[in-house]
């Protein structure tokens, strides 16, 4: 997600092959000295022996292969090829090429010791129009990867949607439309009752406030409107359709965990000040109340509805409690907090609240705060606030730039950004929150999103010309961590 505000925006601003070849000098007989104190084996120690460490990707951003077999647009597709709205023009046209070179890269999954992936089914491959033909060939892809997982004793974690909405669907209003919820219900029941056999945990949508919010109001993710009244049914119908995908997996698979994962904001006040902290009670409702509390307490925030209640979509009766079944387990996207202070502008739209500095310089290549206490503040919040079910920190990780240099990446930042947090994941679990996993966003440098492909994520560099793929100096730690934890 780029441009993603950093600093949140008031409701009415608008926000912005070849092989596989392990870093030479980072083998884990020098890895200890290298990282110093980051100690790898010590901080595998303070994890349960059942914790899961994995990897995530999602589908559009390393699959490539965008016309083959079937596989039809989606939006992200079209948004891409818009003059103005991916830097440098990138596209996900080829991305990692991951689709041609499954094996190759389940075999790099492997070589990094983890037990667990994460990736993303590609409804365009499952269902290329949205509603009606299915594709066979697009589950026969997903066919090999599941099996391939399972043939390296590596655990499956799905998620049905990662953006990628079949263009088709545009035509009838995308996510705005109520439609569209039971399209998606319809291909979580297809790609569910194919794969799920051999699927461990599944989760139905990622980060809906990026698919609501970031694509409907801030204009920055596909299919980039900037509209109050398109971003309030985007909201509702996303919800609906995690109801109802709930309702079809438990139909068809009903020995695979649901779950749905969030972006949780840290909401931080710019300071103790009544009107700062009022104003960092509205922003937790706008940025994160409308999926919780829907999701885990059957209704919206009431200080939401009171501003945006007469504009909402018509919420039938009965949506609620389909929204609202109980979940599995929920899965913790986090990078950076979210400062904010009071917005005394009159015409300030709710939640009325202007970005807030860092507390300090430290931040990624991104430009994202680092600040890991805001982790363990954001869980015990969270928890606080509402019944949650166990859960799985589905995406971490920090953007660092570095480049190849002499066949090595020497991300040292990224590296400290994964002690850091995993630290603070550590001091949770110690502290008796039901985290059983955590998965490092991302396998490898791919596609991200608005960025393109300048932004860099992975544990494993890629070199898009030549697809080759180098494990990074923190890919060859969290291998130390994760092959020590496997024990
Ligand atoms: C998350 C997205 C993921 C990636 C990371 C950096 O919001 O889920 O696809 O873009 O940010």
């Amino acid at each position: 997600m780029t441009d993603k505000p950093t600093i949140l925006p008031t409701v009415q601003s608008e926000a912005s092959k070849a092989g596989t070849s392990p870093s030479k000098t980072l083998q884990a007989g020098t890895l200890q000295a290298k990282a110093g104190p980051q100690n790898p084996v010590l901080l595998a120690g303070r994890f349960p022996a059942d914790f899961v460490f994995g990897v995530a990707t999602a589908a559009y951003q390393i699959e490539g292969a965008a016309r083959v077999d079937g596989r039809r647009p989606s939006i992200w597709d079209a948004f891409s090829k818009m003059p103005g709205r991916v830097h440098d023009g990138d596209t996900g046209d080829i991305a990692c090429d991951h689709y041609n070179r499954l094996e190759q890269d389940l075999d790099l999954i492997q070589s990094l010791g983890v037990t667990g992936y994460r990736f993303s089914i590609a409804w365009p491959r499952i269902v290329p129009e949205g509603t009606g033909r299915i594709n066979e060939k697009g589950l026969d892809f997903y066919d090999r990867l599941l099996d391939g997982l399972n043939a390296r004793g590596i655990k499956a974690y799905a998620t049905l949607y990662h953006w990628d909405l079949p263009l088709t669907l545009m035509g009838d209003g995308g996510w705005t439309a109520r439609s569209t919820s039971y399209a998606f219900q319809r291909y979580a029941k297809v790609a569910m009752a194919r794969l799920g056999d051999r699927i461990d945990a599944v989760a139905t949508f990622n980060e809906p406030w990026c698919s609501v919010w970031l694509s409907h109001l801030y204009g920055v993710h596909a299919p980039g409107e900037r509209n109050i009244e398109a971003a309030l049914a985007a909201l509702h119908v996303t919800n609906l359709a995690h109801g109802l995908a709930v309702e079809a997996i438990r139909h068809v698979a009903p020995n695979v965990p649901v779950g749905l994962v969030l972006n949780a904001h840290s909401v931080i006040a710019a300071s103790d000040g009544a009107e700062d902290k009022a104003a960092a009670e509205r922003a937790f409702s706008f940025h994160n109340g409308v999926f919780f509390d829907p999701v885990f307490k059957g209704d919206y925030p009431q200080d939401f509805m009171a501003a945006y209640g007469d504009r909402m979509p018509v919420i039938e009766a009965g949506d609620l409690a389909i929204i609202s079944q109980r979940l599995d387990w929920w899965g913790l996207n986090y990078y950076t907090p979210m400062r904010v202070a009071h917005d005394a502008s009159p015409e300030a739209a709710f939640p009325a609240v202007t970005g807030a500095p860092p507390a300090s310089d430290a931040k990624t290549d991104i430009g994202w705060e680092i600040h890991a206490p805001a982790m363990g503040s954001l869980v015990e919040t969270l928890y606080a606030r509402y019944e949650l079910p166990q859960c799985y920190v589905t995406e971490n990780g920090a953007c660092d730039n570095t480049g190849l240099v002499d066949g090595v990446v020497d991300d040292r930042m990224r590296l400290d950004y994964y002690w850091q947090h995993l630290s603070v994941t550590a001091d949770l679990i110690g502290k008796g929150y039901p985290i059983r996993g955590y998965f490092a966003w991302s396998l490898m440098d791919n596609f991200e999103w608005a960025e393109g492909y300048r932004m860099r994520f992975g544990l494993v560099h890629v070199d898009y010309e030549t697809q080759a793929r180098t494990i990074k100096a923190s890919g060859e730690w969290y291998r130390a961590l994760a092959s020590a934890a496997a024990g």
